[in-house]
């Protein structure tokens, strides 16, 4: 199967105006089926988030409190899903001259009680992440909304109740947000479309 992904002409519009797009119905069905039959087998291996990157990553559950699993390329739907993102990564340059240049992404599952606190996903300078990407794998009747702030302010720009399917893109640097506890159990994938650059003359590698 092909995962060329084109996003349509109004979310790139919409992302050049607000510097984030909502995309419904993003993945097809049978990628997502694939894609949670994944994070299924996966369940058992999830493990603490940390915060940071590399050998900064620390555990601070009163920041987060979801469990992750960084894509390992161990299975056909995270092959396939590297695929769509890479997909998307080709138009972003395109129409944003980014020169976004590497993607990763972990599975995250939140239940009863977990969130993110307010957080930015990118700080200049280090990590090198540009957009960040999240895709909702269920649909989770209560809880665990995704609320992204407006640009340096502390007005909400949108609250996004996680739908099976749906495609969440936004600037890295330029959004605070957080995750509202949630009620339901939670699954999603998040990745970063990240810039080459090089700290110290060491190639930032990926995590
Ligand atoms: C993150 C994050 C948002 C979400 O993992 O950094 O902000 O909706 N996730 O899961
Ligand atoms: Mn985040």
């Amino acid at each position: 199967m092909s995962h060329n992904f084109i996003i349509a002409e109004t979310h790139l519009d919409h992302i050049e105006s607000h510097g984030y797009a909502i995309i419904e119905h993003a993945i097809d069905e049978q990628l997502m089926t694939e894609l949670i039959a994944d994070c299924y087998r996966i369940n058992p291996h999830l493990s603490l988030a940390g915060i940071g990157r590399l050998n900064n990553q620390q555990i601070d559950s009163s920041i987060r409190k979801d469990k992750t699993y960084w894509f390992d390329g161990s299975s056909q739907a995270q092959l396939s899903y590297l695929a769509v993102m890479q997909s998307i990564k080709t138009t972003l340059n395109r129409c944003f001259f980014l020169g976004l240049f590497d993607y990763e992404c972990h599975y995250a599952k939140y239940t009863l009680g977990d969130f993110y606190k307010k957080h930015v996903d990118a700080f200049k300078g280090r990590s090198n992440r540009v957009f960040t990407s999240v895709l909702y794998l269920n649909s989770p009747e209560q809880g665990g909304e995704l609320v992204i702030y407006k640009p340096k302010s502390k007005d909400i720009a949108v609250s996004i109740k996680p739908t099976a399917g749906t495609l969440v893109l936004f600037e890295s640097e330029r959004f605070v947000h957080e995750v509202l506890p949630a009620v339901d159990e939670r699954y999603s994938i998040t990745g970063w479309f990240r810039k080459n650059a090089s700290i110290s003359g060491i190639i930032d590698p990926p995590r």
